[in-house]
């Protein structure tokens, strides 16, 4: 008893300080979220300076040149991953708080009145992430075949720092894919039980996966930023590559 009654004011202490701090998340994902947006379309609107050697951008693959299309490559694909981060259960919650103030926080008192959540259009449209989530499956399958290719210089087997960024950057967005709300309820999320012992335990990994789909939104952001950034740089002869093999 006497320990809850020093324990008491700390916790009240501790309570208060975070509610002052509610600001604080939405800032850092403001910040986050408006370095990225700003430099990957300042890289897209670029349309050149996004191959070097073996290696290819992420944010040009899959590389597709038409003569018809005036603009940069970029544009033809980009829409996909833009579409299935924009709808991304995780992300909505970053935005709607950092950009929108709508809701701020958890706990903290709206400015409108009239809530109705994504009941409504427009924001009913955020259903549409589990199609965008097969166009992002399609993408990934190009991108492990950049990988590949990375390997590959001038027909010899080898190993540059490009091919490390290059297979980070894959396996980031791989992690960030499995572990999609929309994936997981495409294992078995639906379902009541399992008679399946291999699918409950696909479900199991995926939901464990699941639990960090923050962190794997976060890093697999800021290293496709990055995998384009050192891409470029080479590209543009501003650094050179460091073969490992
Ligand atoms: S919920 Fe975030 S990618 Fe699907």
């Amino acid at each position: 008893m006497a320990t809850s009654i020093i324990e008491r004011p700390k916790e009240k202490f501790a309570q208060t300080q975070r509610k002052d701090l509610w600001w604080l998340e939405p800032l850092v994902y403001f910040v986050g979220l408006s370095c990225f947006l700003g430099y990957a379309t300042w890289a897209a609107f670029q349309g050149k300076n996004y191959e070097w050697g073996p290696y290819l951008s992420p944010f040009y693959s899959p590389l597709i040149t038409v003569k018809w299309w005036n603009l940069s490559p970029a544009f033809l694909i980009l829409w996909v991953p833009a579409g299935f981060r924009a709808t991304c259960y995780y992300y909505r919650k970053a935005y709607y708080r950092s950009f929108f103030m709508d809701p701020p926080a958890c706990a903290v008192s709206e400015g409108c009145k009239k809530y109705s959540g994504e009941t409504n259009f427009p924001l009913i449209l955020q259903n549409i992430h589990r199609y965008f989530l097969i166009g992002a499956t399609v993408l990934l399958c190009f991108l492990w075949s950049d990988v590949i290719k990375a390997f590959n210089f001038n027909g010899h087997f080898g190993v540059g720092m490009g091919t490390m960024v290059l297979f980070a950057n894959t396996f980031l967005l791989s992690m960030y894919s499995l572990s999609c709300h929309s994936f997981r309820h495409l294992i078995g999320g639906y379902k009541d039980g399992f008679k399946c012992g291999f699918q409950h335990d696909s479900y199991k990994g995926v939901s464990c996966l699941n639990e960090h789909h923050m962190f794997w939104a976060w890093t697999s952001l800021f290293m496709v930023g990055f995998a384009d950034f050192y891409v470029r740089m080479l590209a543009m002869g501003i650094w050179m590559d460091i073969r490992l093999l």
